[in-house]
């Protein structure tokens, strides 16, 4: 446990790990975050993996050079089933990382049939596969790699309209029906999708857990820094974006979330 405020960097390519970012907010509000996303390569879930991990282990050096973080969070599953061992070998400073909840899914689920709704990478991934493996070799797991449902989550958070039928060809693959049994649990892999929380539940063709991993993430954080000691004063929260500034139609979106001031560039340390 560290005595004076700890400095978070929350980490992702876009606008998704504000969902974590929320929750760790709640766990240690005296806390200075850095919240940065890489949009300027969005989406991850696209990118070959040496590229990617080369990209995000370059940036993330840069960022903690920057910042001087007490703690990294990956909110990015992307990102994380793909580089969190670079990223530990190169830093001795704490990582926390988001991956799919499998191992949730798999204690929730009353039918053995569960789905991974995650990006095209994230459900490639060794690590993904190996975390069915060992938590849930007595499921039925239909693992989803939707294309376009991080970008959807980017558009409705700026103010766009975003069409049902979209969100539901993306979701539809999730809902597997097997004689008398069907999907109950959907693990949200993507720190996008619970942006869209709302629109899923309604959306979908018939009722089911969806597993939001935040808050579980932000216990984490809480046990590797402590809790904040009681009357310290709320801490602060700066944004950036590697792309450069975003539309400023986005600000009263980002004030909301509670941040109070927007980086020129986040790879310069912020005063
Ligand atoms: N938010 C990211 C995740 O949790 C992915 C979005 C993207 O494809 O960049 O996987």
């Amino acid at each position: 446990m560290i005595a004076r405020s700890p400095v978070i960097l929350v980490f992702d390519s876009g606008l998704g790990g504000l969902t974590v970012f929320t929750e760790i907010v709640k766990a240690r509000p005296d806390a200075r975050f850095v919240y940065v996303a890489d949009d300027a390569a969005f989406p991850y879930g696209a990118w070959p993996e040496a590229e990617l991990v080369e990209r995000i282990t370059a940036l993330i050096g840069r960022l903690i050079a920057a910042h001087a973080p007490d703690c990294v969070v990956i909110a990015c599953n992307t990102a994380s089933t793909l580089a969190l061992p670079a990223l530990r070998a190169r830093h001795t400073l704490p990582f926390v990382g988001t991956v799919p909840a499998v191992k949730t899914a798999a204690e929730r689920s009353a039918s053995r049939i569960f789905s991974v709704l995650a990006t095209p990478g994230t459900v490639a991934r060794d690590y993904t596969r190996s975390l069915i493996g060992i938590f849930a070799s007595d499921c039925d797991v239909t693992l989803v790699g939707s294309t376009r449902l991080a970008a959807l989550a980017e558009s409705h958070m700026r103010g766009e309209t975003v069409a049902d039928d979209a969100i539901l060809a993306e979701i539809a693959p999730c809902f597997v029906e097997r004689e008398a049994r069907r999907t109950d649990v959907i693990t949200l892999s993507c720190t996008h999708y619970p942006l869209l929380l709302p629109r899923l539940q309604a959306l979908a063709p018939w009722p089911v857990t969806w597993i939001d991993p935040a808050p579980a993430i932000a216990r984490r954080v809480g046990h590797l820094l402590g809790q904040a000691p009681s009357g310290r004063p709320d801490g602060e929260a700066v944004i950036g974006f590697t792309a450069g500034a975003p539309n400023t139609a986005l600000a009263p979106m980002l004030e909301a979330f509670g941040f109070e001031r927007l980086l020129a560039d986040p790879l310069e340390a912020a005063e």
